[in-house]
């Protein structure tokens, strides 16, 4: 995918795909964390126009990133700071992800938004990690539906939140991963390819919009929310989306490698 930074592309070729799997706050050890990644990275992935990112907890992502010498697999943190260094306990910045060669971060997950994170906080996140050359996958995603169709104006609000003071000339490395609160985490509720399509439509109309056309459809749509091996194939290749950020099945080994193969299938 970008992160080996093709020169031109060719829109009439399928794109290649990104699928991230974000472990959140799991599991308990780096013993537990070790056994989880080397299992994952025994299956033999063959599709080299898929592009595979895990982004494990910070304090796992040195050790794992050691247990990986190979070109597949990339590594991303879940979270960063504006920030390039400062009083800021707790927190870690871009320049420290990097000092890893780490190349990928999640921003604005809706897990982080919920606990206080503004479209603000994170717009300047997403301002700074690109500037510091880190791949950004920025989440946006609404909380719930009705029929007024209010959603579409809250992705609206909230993609330009989120990118509020970002130039065209910044993007080069940026995802957007659409994750529909309501279908995170839950199991069997994915949203149907074809609402899928939708709103990869709405974020890529606003891309656009924002940033003009060729920039604009350069930029990856992933979408998340109870992504499996069961669902992963029609969300990518009849959702049109260029990828999935996977939650829970990314720690499950088979199940993410399962994940893999499927979107590998469409190729
Ligand atoms: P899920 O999580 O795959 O467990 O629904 C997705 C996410 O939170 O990114």
């Amino acid at each position: 995918m970008r992160a080996k930074h093709p020169k031109k592309k060719n829109t009439k070729q399928k794109r290649e795909k990104l699928i991230v799997g974000n472990w959140k706050m799991y599991p308990n050890s780096i013993a537990e964390a070790k056994k989880i990644f080397m299992n994952f990275k025994s299956k033999r992935h063959q599709n080299t126009r898929i592009t595979t990112v895990i982004c494990p907890p910070f304090v796992y992502l040195n050790d794992l990133k050691h247990l990986y010498t190979g070109a597949k697999i990339f590594f991303g943190a879940q979270d960063v700071h504006w920030a390039k260094e400062g009083a800021y306990t707790g927190e870690i910045s871009s320049e420290m992800i990097k000092s890893l060669r780490c190349r990928f971060v999640i921003v604005g997950h809706s897990e982080r938004r919920a606990i206080g994170e503004t479209d603000e906080m994170v717009a300047k996140k997403v301002k700074h990690a690109l500037k510091e050359g880190l791949h950004v996958i920025l989440c946006v995603g609404e909380d719930e539906r009705d029929d007024s169709g209010a959603f579409v104006r809250f992705i609206e609000e909230q993609l330009h939140g989120s990118l509020a003071g970002i130039m065209k000339n910044e993007v080069k490395k940026l995802v957007i991963a659409y994750e529909p609160v309501w279908a995170i985490g839950k199991g069997n509720t994915a949203m149907d390819p074809h609402s899928i399509e939708q709103m990869k439509l709405i974020i890529r109309k606003n891309m656009i919009k924002k940033f003009g056309h060729d920039v604009g459809e350069s930029i990856p749509i992933l979408y998340g929310g109870s992504a499996d091996s069961t669902n992963a194939a029609e969300i990518v290749h009849e959702g049109h989306v260029d990828g999935l950020l996977v939650g829970r099945h990314s720690l499950n080994p088979d199940e993410f490698s399962k994940i893999i193969d499927e979107v590998s299938k469409g190729f």
